[in-house]
């Protein structure tokens, strides 16, 4: 069957819209789209965009307009904008941003074939209907890029947690899971492919349920169950939820790594509580203790916002006194962005001062970069399992790959390849890399 063109297509945001972006491709596939990975050489432009903060629009934004360029030279190009940004801004995007074709929320994306027939009648076309069960399970991703080691697997779609700074309830749509038999036959279908580590996602993995109300741990184990070889991960846990099921199924299948990412966002308890995030301190901090006694080598990462609504100084030394006592491995450190109809934009001022935002979120980032040192340190002088990604980005000499820990660990090339798993022990390190050399097991 002839091409009906060029799609190209670029991806912001989360790990799920990355998934996503696999999810289209596999459609624009199925209706004989090819996929280019050079732009000048597109009839078709697909943007995937993120809300999360204004900044993240902002980018999106001076991309389109360099898209304009791409317009002039061959008229008959279409722009599309896909994910959370199309699903916020829904037509108003269309009147501010005049190079849009196609608007397509994350629920839509199976409309996009006859989207794009609306659209090449020179008319513009959007959907950003949400739905309350699509999971796009029976569609096989196309992975383009990527390593052919380790790959991600939507689990889920949506969150209903209402966090008050956050638009992704907003923009994803109603929590709903997956089947898990199309989540397994697809992990299996991957380790037959030669992957060997799968990331189970969704914006609260915690709170999967399948139709027989079966939880998160069961579907973990038995992805698990697939191969020894095959190593799980998943992303992202909320605090509120991370049950102790959880933390026995992990230390009953050594092949589910050690590593857990649990969001914090703020150390103080009248903080969280303006976010809605539904815990306290204390709970968190239990949910720590937790950790670490099932799982004594899990390493621990987090997500903060600095400078919410009214946050005081003494809120965020609380918030710095907890990253020291829990001592991160990693940090995702984000100023606050306050987003047009959230529960926080409607009642609770932006009213901590840029130049504190700032100043805050340097002394939460130069913290954690003494933990994050301070852990790798640690690591000097023990061997670990790395499975082996790629070449390293510095040098045609060296491998790289990550620990169980997820930690980043660089090596001098023998002759292993991508996919094997390796003993390396640990010579020394950054506050962001390992490096070592492999040792016999
Ligand atoms: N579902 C995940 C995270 C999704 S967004 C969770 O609940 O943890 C990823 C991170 O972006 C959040 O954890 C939060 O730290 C940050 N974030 C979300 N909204 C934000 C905003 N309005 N301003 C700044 N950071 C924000
Ligand atoms: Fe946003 Fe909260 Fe949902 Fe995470 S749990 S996606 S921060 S509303
Ligand atoms: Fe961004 Fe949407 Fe993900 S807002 S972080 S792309 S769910």
């Amino acid at each position: 069957m002839e091409t009906k063109g060029k799609l190209y297509i670029e991806t912001y945001g989360c790990q799920m819209n990355f998934s996503d972006t696999q999810i289209v491709n596999s459609i624009m596939t199925d209706h004989h789209f090819e996929t280019t990975p050079h732009i000048e050489d597109a009839d078709l432009i697909f943007i995937n965009t993120c809300s999360i903060r204004d900044n993240a629009e902002k980018r999106v934004r001076a991309r389109l307009q360099e898209f304009k360029r791409y317009k002039k030279q061959k008229p008959g190009l279409v722009i599309g904008v896909l994910g959370c940004m199309a699903e916020r801004l829904k037509e108003q995007l269309i009147e501010q941003e005049k190079m849009v074709d196609v608007i397509v929320g994350p629920d839509a994306y199976r409309d996009l074939p006859r989207l794009l027939d609306v659209a090449e009648t020179g008319q513009k076309a959007i959907n950003v209907m949400l739905s309350a069960d699509e999971t796009y399970a029976d569609i096989s991703p196309v992975r383009l890029d990527g390593n052919g080691v380790a790959a991600f697997i939507s689990i889920m779609r949506g969150c209903e947690n209402f966090c008050s700074y956050c638009v992704v309830p907003f923009t994803r749509g109603r929590e709903r899971s997956r089947d898990p038999k199309t989540i397994v036959d697809e992990a299996a279908g991957l380790f037959n492919e030669g992957f060997r580590e799968i990331t189970l996602l969704g914006q609260n993995v915690n709170s999967y349920k399948d139709d027989n109300g079966n939880g998160f741990p069961g579907l973990l184990a038995q992805v698990a169950a697939i191969s020894p070889e095959l190593r799980v991960r998943f992303a992202t846990s909320h605090p509120k939820d991370l049950s102790d099921e959880l933390l026995q199924t992990m230390a009953a299948w050594p092949n589910i790594c050690r590593s857990i990412h649990l969001p914090v966002q703020s150390g103080s308890d009248r903080i969280l509580k303006l976010m809605n995030r539904k815990y306290t301190r204390e709970w968190y901090i239990n949910r720590i203790q937790a950790i670490k006694k099932y799982l004594p080598e899990c390493a621990l990462s987090t997500d903060i916002i600095s400078g919410f609504s009214s946050e005081t100084e003494e809120d965020h030394q609380q918030t710095l006194e907890l990253m020291r006592y829990v001592g991160y491995d990693y940090a995702y450190m984000f100023k606050y962005s306050e987003r047009p109809n959230t529960l926080a934009a409607k009642k609770h001022k932006d009213d901590v001062a840029e130049e504190v935002k700032s100043r805050r979120l340097k002394e939460i980032i130069d913290l954690q970069q003494k933990l994050s040192l301070k852990s790798n340190k640690q690591d000097i002088g023990k061997t670990c399992e790395v499975l082996i990604e790629n070449e390293s980005k510095k040098s045609k000499n060296e491998l790289s790959g990550r620990n169980s820990q997820n930690k980043v660990v660089v090596f001098p090339k023998g002759n292993q390849q991508p996919g094997e798993y390796v003993q390396v022990k640990i010579t020394a390190c950054t506050p962001a890399t390992l490096r070592g050399i492999i040792v016999e097991a």
